[in-house]
């Protein structure tokens, strides 16, 4: 699976909105960083996490087991999976939200911005 990543400090610093459909081609249009924009591969049984570490990105997490949102990552296209066994409530998956720890592409392309653990709706799940 090709994954488009995008830090979510540059959508911050940027003012942009997480559900503006022309988010990644501003992202393009704005010289980021390699690691604060690009793209990568994620492997057979790899999640997403382990596909940015591997990529050599230090996106943030914690537990890796799905009990904390650190790693919460917001979904612009495609579909990453979502085990039962998560913290995630309903609503904010709805809106898009994922956990990159143990969340597995489901489609062959990805667009997602990481490092959305500071989004103020995520606040009570970050221990
Ligand atoms: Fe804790 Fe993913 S690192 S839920």
């Amino acid at each position: 699976t090709r994954v488009e990543f995008l830090d979510y400090e540059a959508v911050v610093d940027y003012g942009w909105s997480l559900d503006d459909d022309e988010l990644f081609r501003k992202a393009g249009h704005a010289d980021l960083a390699p690691d604060a924009h690009g793209r990568l591969l994620v492997h057979p049984d790899e999640s997403l996490l382990e596909a940015a570490e591997r990529s050599g990105f230090a996106w943030p997490f914690s537990c890796r087991g799905g009990a904390c949102a650190n790693c919460a990552v917001y979904l612009a296209e495609g579909e990453l999976s979502q085990p039962t066994d998560h913290i995630m409530p309903d609503d904010l998956a709805e809106r898009g939200f994922r956990l990159s720890c143990n969340g597995y592409p489901l489609t062959d392309e990805l667009s997602i911005v990481f490092n959305v653990k500071q989004r103020p709706e995520l606040d009570d799940l970050i221990l």
